[in-house]
């Protein structure tokens, strides 16, 4: 589904590449997330994948970007439309203001893809319910909490059924509430193996519960890349600027206080740890 070969990529009069030679592939159905300190590249990678990068930021991309078989760099921005979704951090730039209402702003991708009225009301009743906003569908997109037009900008992306689904820290500007509802829906994308997700994200809590993979991204490097078990317990991790999760963290503790001597993988999640410290 993604394939990246040595991307480098210059911002504008940049002198240090915000990408530097990445290669990576997704095959379909994957929900791989991308962490990283900031600055490391995750937003970069996101726009690379979804054109913005050479299309909207100029600069000088070097390298090979497909996405469902569209050569990135090659293809009009409409072309890569149908293949990538992109849901950025801030929801509020993701509403149209066009529309009066939840449902209609969901309509807003359908209707300029010509789909059947029938269809179309189908699909948009499927992804209402699918992000929790049935309740919600008459009202005006303007009179959402956060975490709902958060929720809204994800159902507007999923209801054209792009192939590739990118986010771009998705909750960083929600508060805990509104975080938890999104990362619900998210959880629920992942159990669907339907859609392949590249998921930038920091909070590596949740990233441990449904990715499929992790990628490590450091001044624009792959730096790490596996099952998030793995990848989320390793030791390196402080080195790129990041946190263990508290429960990897709560087990180097017990280590480290001679509480527990054994090599039991340590936990990344929840259930994880209330395993590991019975
Ligand atoms: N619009 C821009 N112009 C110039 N440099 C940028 C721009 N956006 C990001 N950068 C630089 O590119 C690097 C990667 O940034 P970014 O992709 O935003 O990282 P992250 O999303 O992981 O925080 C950083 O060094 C950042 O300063
Ligand atoms: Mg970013």
């Amino acid at each position: 589904m993604i394939h990246l070969r040595d991307v480098t990529y210059f911002y504008p009069r940049a002198t240090v590449p915000a990408l530097a030679g990445l290669s990576l592939d997704v095959p379909a159905g994957q929900f791989c997330a991308v962490i990283g300190a900031n600055g490391a590249g995750k937003s970069t990678l996101c726009y690379t994948l979804a054109g913005f990068v050479p299309h909207f930021y100029r600069g000088k991309l070097t390298g090979q970007v497909e996405v469902a078989g569209v050569d990135v760099p090659a293809a009009s921005l409409a072309a890569i439309a149908g293949q990538v979704g992109l849901v950025f951090a801030n929801p509020f730039n993701q509403i149209t203001g066009a529309r009066f209402t939840v449902r209609e702003e969901i309509a807003f991708g359908l209707e300029n893809l010509g789909v059947p009225l029938d269809e179309m009301r189908a699909r948009i009743d499927d992804i209402l319910s699918f992000a929790k906003l049935t309740e919600l569908a008459e009202r005006s997109p303007f009179a959402l909490s956060g975490g709902q037009q958060q929720r809204l900008a994800i159902a507007s992306v999923l209801v054209m059924r792009p192939p590739l689904v990118v986010l771009d820290e998705p909750t960083s500007q929600l508060d805990p509430i509104g975080s938890k509802e999104v990362f619900a829906v998210l959880r629920d994308l992942a159990a669907t193996d339907e859609a392949t997700v590249v998921l930038a994200e920091q909070k590596l809590e949740w990233v441990a519960v449904f990715a499929d993979r992790v990628i490590v991204l450091h001044e624009g490097r792959i730096v790490a890349d596996g099952p998030p078990g793995d990848v989320l317990a390793s030791g390196d991790l402080t080195q790129y600027g990041l946190q263990p999760t508290r429960y990897t963290q709560a087990a180097r503790a017990a280590l480290a206080a001679g509480l527990r001597r054994d090599s039991a993988e340590l936990p990344v999640t929840l259930e994880e740890a209330v395993e590991y410290f019975k």
